[in-house]
């Protein structure tokens, strides 16, 4: 019985995974690397540092720790005027449809982000109140695929891995859900998100989620 739904924030519920796109392309151009979406795909969900030793990958100058730490910084300084002006209206279509029937169900709502700027963009959308737990990424050691992110989630909403359906856009995450345990809506295209329990283009179809929850109540 699902009992809880954990959310990734960037392309699930705001469409900040193309600022943090348009962030980094910023950064590889000016370096003279290499970047394109295809890229990008890899770097969905995972961390910051990581990101970045993902794009520096096709570099062929090796950086310091230190102008590692200043690129990663220089990055979030793009990302944060990016975000700077959203509004409610940055939510994606569905997804505050999605949450609010979902609470009406009495279903928990958590957030699974790696972004440690997803306090910010939740209350820029308005709908921080609304979920009953937010990860802190900072305190995750191992970045998705890995699923202690998830694993986080579901033990701070006192429920079972089980219990819990997970929602992802990236590969990385969509693993990370299946190896915490959970079900696994991918959101997205089909293609990329093969190991995800089913795929949906976006939210605006959030009925095939509600479904996921309704069925069993049926059932009890
Ligand atoms: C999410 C996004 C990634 C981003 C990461 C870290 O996982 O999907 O694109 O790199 O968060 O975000 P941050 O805001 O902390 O740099
Ligand atoms: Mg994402």
């Amino acid at each position: 019985v699902y009992k809880a739904a954990v959310f990734d924030l960037d392309g699930v519920i705001a469409d900040t995974a193309r600022f943090h796109y348009l962030a980094w392309k910023k950064l590889a151009d000016e370096l003279g690397i290499y970047f394109d979406e295809k890229i990008n795909e890899r770097l969905k969900g995972v961390g910051r540092m990581e990101s970045l030793e993902m794009i520096l990958e096709k570099s062929p100058r090796k950086f310091t720790r230190e102008e590692k730490e200043h690129l990663a910084e220089k990055k979030n300084g793009y990302y944060k005027d990016m975000i700077e002006k959203m509004t409610q209206e940055d939510l994606l279509p569905g997804a505050g449809e999605l949450i609010l029937a979902l609470k009406g169900r009495g279903v928990k709502i958590a957030l699974a982000s790696a972004s440690r700027n997803a306090p910010i963009v939740l209350k820029r959308l308005g709908i921080e109140e609304l979920f009953d737990y937010v990860v802190d990424a900072a305190r995750i050691k191992r970045g998705k695929p890995d699923p202690e992110i998830f694993l986080v989630a579901a033990e701070n909403l006192g429920l079972k891995p089980g219990e819990c359906v997970g929602m992802e856009d990236s590969t990385a995450g969509i693993e990370a859900i299946k190896r915490a345990g959970m079900f696994a809506v991918g959101i997205g295209d089909p293609q990329i998100l093969k190991k995800a329990d089913i795929v949906l283009k976006d939210l605006k179809n959030f009925r095939e989620i509600l479904r996921l929850f309704d069925n069993q109540v049926e059932s009890i």
